[in-house]
């Protein structure tokens, strides 16, 4: 169908309540299953998810004060969810092998000893996560820490998440599970909606970016608009970074802070992907402001020197459409990294695909750091907390990881999705206490 920019609202995802509220930890239902949705307007479309929305419902956690989730796949196919950037223990993760296969029901434990941070949920069933993400498994997870209440950084109802995805429809508005990121034929979507609008005052916001989509690399920009980014992946940064372009690779959050008290009323600004709008921002009215974006965020936490080097490298075959790391595709029966309790190890990570594509590097339980691109520094806003790194064709990137907490088997892997469902683009990493 023909979709005209701006004709819808951009909705909030709602925030989910507790079933109960116990003594120290909250715990949430959540049925996974498909309904309809009106994504595009005048049509229903059919779509996955985990309560009512094309994005699922927002859960609001408290570092430090566990989450039970207790989830039942009404779905006709397998499914199981990933805390994405989440420091869980193994059987709570969510590995692509511990599936629930429909009718089925899962607890997963969440015990949130990490700083705030925006995390999400998605599913991750072997083979199926690209297509099962793609038509909505997806939420925000939000964790919020003691430290952010002081800062004053804008909250509430001006602290908003945002995720960026595409989709292809039909005239019916059905959508089509393409692979790839489809050029041009794939219609951008801000909160499940094409292209829209959404009114805010003229104040500072916090919006946390996501990017959802399974292929697509957004560059976003506001028309050579400074935005303020203050988070990352794994949450505040160190300090504030003035930027008027970001790339958001899939996986990755950014955090920013937008203040549209510089702008008149009436004013609308667009946030696009290069050329392509994304989301139009309508400043609708004035409003009292007392947030503010502070000097200093939150100091990151040290981190001792570890002894491990590893290389890591992805090539591919596309004869055969197979993406490899260190030479292999995924064996849910292979460990390929022995790593040791509560060490830390920089991992150097090499994009020596000949066939020029993007990859990324995710690891599950972790938040790491960018220490260089190719000896370089990294790029703006990559100094804080990351759980995914883009490794653009070509070029190395060196990462510091802690490999604190938890024992247990996880994976790593590229988060273009095809790779990793269809390409066998993923590992695993076994965390021990006994190395030899
Ligand atoms: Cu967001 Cu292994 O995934
Ligand atoms: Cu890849």
């Amino acid at each position: 169908p023909k979709i005209t920019p701006f004709a819808v609202r951009m909705p909030v995802p709602p925030t989910q309540r507790p079933v109960a509220v116990g003594d120290g930890m909250d715990v949430y239902h959540q049925t996974i299953r498909v309904v309809d949705e009106e994504m595009l307007p005048g049509l229903r479309t059919s779509v996955y998810t985990y309560g009512s929305g094309f994005v699922g419902p927002t859960i609001r956690a408290r570092s430090g004060r566990p989450v039970i989730v207790r989830r039942t796949n009404r779905l006709p196919v397998r499914t199981n969810t990933h805390l994405h950037g989440g420091h869980v223990p193994a059987d709570s993760d969510g590995h692509p092998m511990a599936l629930m296969e429909p009718g089925e029901s899962r607890t997963y434990c969440y015990p949130n000893e990490q700083p705030g941070a925006t995390l999400w949920y998605h599913d991750h069933a072997h083979v199926l996560e690209a297509e099962g993400v793609y038509r909505g498994l997806h939420g925000f997870y939000l964790l919020e820490s003691e430290d952010e209440r002081y800062l004053g950084l804008p909250s509430g109802c001006y602290d908003i998440p945002i995720m960026l995805t595409d989709a292809h429809f039909d005239a019916n508005g059905k959508m089509i599970f393409i692979t790839d990121d489809g050029g041009g034929r794939k219609t951008l979507l801000a909160n499940g909606r094409p292209q829209p609008y959404f009114p805010v005052a003229a104040r500072r916001y916090r919006f946390r970016l996501l990017n959802g989509s399974n292929m697509r690399i957004f560059r976003l920009n506001l028309g050579g608009q400074v935005m303020t980014q203050i988070g990352s992946d794994g949450g505040l940064l160190p300090e504030p970074v003035e930027q008027t372009e970001f790339v958001l690779a899939p996986a990755e959050r950014i955090e920013i802070v937008i203040d549209f008290a510089r702008y008149r009323r009436g004013t609308k600004l667009v946030l696009a992907d290069g050329d392509r709008p994304v989301l139009r921002f309508d400043v609708q009215w004035e409003e009292e402001d007392y947030s503010r974006v502070p000097d200093t965020l939150r100091p990151l936490p040290r981190l001792s020197d570890g002894p491990t080097d590893r290389q890591i490298t992805f090539t591919s075959n596309l004869k055969e459409h197979k993406f490899f790391i260190d030479g292999k595709t995924y064996d849910a029966n292979r460990i390929d990294a022995w790593v040791e309790r509560n060490s830390t190890e920089i991992w150097r990570i090499t994009n020596a695909d000949a066939a020029g594509f993007q990859h990324s590097m995710h690891l599950h339980l972790v938040q790491f750091r960018v220490l260089d691109r190719d000896g370089a520094p990294p790029w703006p806003g990559e100094s804080g907390l990351k759980d995914t790194v883009l490794v653009p064709p070509n070029t190395s990137v060196r990462i510091k990881i802690p490999f604190d907490g938890y024992r247990g088997v996880y994976v790593y892997h590229c988060h273009m999705l095809d790779h990793s469902a269809f390409g066998g683009m993923m590992a695993q990493f076994q965390v021990t206490d006994y190395l030899n």
